[in-house]
């Protein structure tokens, strides 16, 4: 069994760093990164060490790979990076500006104005819509196994499904929209176009009569007026003397925000793109992981038995589920959603360490080659939550499923919260049977698996 090695673990990075040829200004790296950037990000870090320079067009590209550079970026030097442009500018079509894509003083006055909806007073609202979603979810699953007591569902539209139904109630106050189908599609179609936007050399316009085009035209107005449509009730019930706080995020976008309708609309955009997908991909490699891992699965099943018995969990039993929550921070080791953070654009030269960041030069960071790498994780590709159930081998920034810094994942708490409360709901009642291979990851907008996931649920009854 290979051992951490502790002294290479507290060594500074690697000195003298790689830069891969390239050919045609780096279109052949662009097109390594759109069939599977996962393998040709390893593969860069074990050839070329710690700081990878890359040409991708125009631009220079740093990938760094150890937490110390990851740490300066994240926290020291944050303010001498910003959202690459080309990036926000892809996604701002359908959200406009808003907390996820702002920088400077706007992001902060976005972030102070989001803030309050995340208060741990307003999550035991967001925990009961959690439980109740879920809940539902195994009364139908019961009644289609019938006497079969089993049922056999892609996992992850489920989930995607699920994480859209609690995201609406908890954003919206809302009960399932009676479109959730096509909104989920209209996510993914928007996801789909953000990856495909973002890493072609040349973005076709949008007046093309492409088939593409037209998705994209009909996923961007369907969230336009379903969002915008939520918003605007809101504001008309406030003006005619409705309740102010429901106890969703909106009561207190709308709050923050003094009832300016567009940037409630945008903000609200963000939270739910940002967090309906990613905590869905989460709940899907959860599953699949202990579908594969008999003895986990028994472990938390038996940890769910003594502290629940017949009952549905409640926020305050998060605390006595350390093999639960160990199980999902694993999974968002394996797997983290966001396998790679927000490319950052240098706003002036920037000197960490022996590297030296040019103004212009952009940098990524990929948590999941953090995350797998054998430094800092004995046995980095194995599914083992009992190392967060001790003292942790790696360094802090070596493990950034939410980001880090002042840009860290503002619903952090929030989607484990929701993870945690799912899988114990789910997982009281039913259990995932082994699959015969575990899914191929695909990296576009977030990590979910590629096939979708395919899965018999056999009732525990
Ligand atoms: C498993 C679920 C989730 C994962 C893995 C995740 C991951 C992340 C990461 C890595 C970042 C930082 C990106 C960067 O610095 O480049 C981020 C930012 C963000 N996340 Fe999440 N997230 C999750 C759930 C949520 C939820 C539930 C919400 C809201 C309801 C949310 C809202 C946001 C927003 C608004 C930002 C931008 C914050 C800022 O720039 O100030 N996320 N998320």
């Amino acid at each position: 069994m290979p051992q951490i090695d502790a002294e290479a673990a507290m060594r500074p990075p690697e000195l003298g760093h790689g830069q891969p040829s390239s050919a045609l200004l780096g279109i052949d790296h662009l097109l390594r990164i759109r069939s599977n950037q996962l393998a040709f990000y390893c593969e860069l870090r074990d050839r070329h060490g710690d700081a990878v320079r890359l040409r991708l067009g125009p631009y220079r590209t740093w990938l760094l790979f150890h937490p110390e550079y990851v740490e300066a970026v994240l926290t020291r030097e944050w303010q001498h990076f910003i959202r690459f442009e080309k990036l926000t500018n892809v996604v701002k079509q359908w959200n406009g500006p808003s907390l996820l894509l702002a920088e400077g003083s706007e992001w902060r006055e976005r972030r102070r104005k989001v803030m309050p909806a995340f208060q741990s007073k307003r999550m035991p609202t967001y925990a009961a819509a959690a439980i109740d979603h879920a809940h539902r979810l195994t009364l139908q699953w019961s009644h289609l196994a019938g006497a079969r007591r089993e049922v056999a569902i892609d996992t992850d539209a489920v989930m995607a499904r699920l994480t859209l139904d609690i995201a609406t109630t908890t954003l919206f106050g809302a009960e399932p929209l009676p479109n959730g189908d096509e909104i989920q599609k209209a996510i993914q179609v928007l996801s789909d176009t953000a990856f495909h936007e973002s890493t072609v050399p040349v973005v076709l316009p949008d007046w093309r009569v492409l088939p593409s085009k037209r998705r994209k035209r009909w996923a961007m107005e369907l969230m336009d007026s379903t969002i915008t449509g939520l918003v605007r009730r809101r504001l008309d019930d406030f003006a005619s003397g409705g309740l102010r706080d429901r106890g969703d995020l909106l009561s207190m976008l709308v709050e923050h925000h003094e009832g300016n309708a567009s940037e409630i609309r945008n903000d609200s955009m963000s939270l739910l793109i940002a967090g309906h997908e990613t905590s869905g991909a989460l709940l899907s490699w959860l599953f699949a992981c202990l579908a594969n891992n008999s003895v986990e699965l028994s472990l938390v099943q038996a940890e769910l038995d003594a502290a629940l018995r017949e009952r549905l969990p409640t926020l305050s039993d998060l605390r006595s589920l350390p093999v639960t929550t160990s199980a999902i921070e694993e999974a968002l080791r394996l797997y983290p959603p966001a396998y790679s953070l927000f490319l950052r654009q240098a706003t002036a030269d920037v000197a960490i360490g022996d590297l030296r960041i040019r103004k212009g030069d952009n940098v990524q960071i990929v948590p999941h080659a953090l995350h797998r790498d054998p430094r800092w994780y004995e046995e980095p590709q194995a599914f083992k939550p009992s190392r967060f159930r001790q003292a942790a081998t790696w360094p802090q920034f070596a493990y950034l499923p939410f980001g880090a810094g002042p840009r860290v994942c503002i619903g952090q708490n929030f989607a484990l919260m929701e993870a945690c409360l799912v899988a114990a709901t789910i997982l009281r009642k039913w259990e995932p049977a082994p699959l015969a291979t575990m899914p191929k990851p695909s990296a576009k907008f977030s990590l979910r698996p590629r096939c979708g996931l395919p899965m018999v649920w056999r009732s525990r009854a």
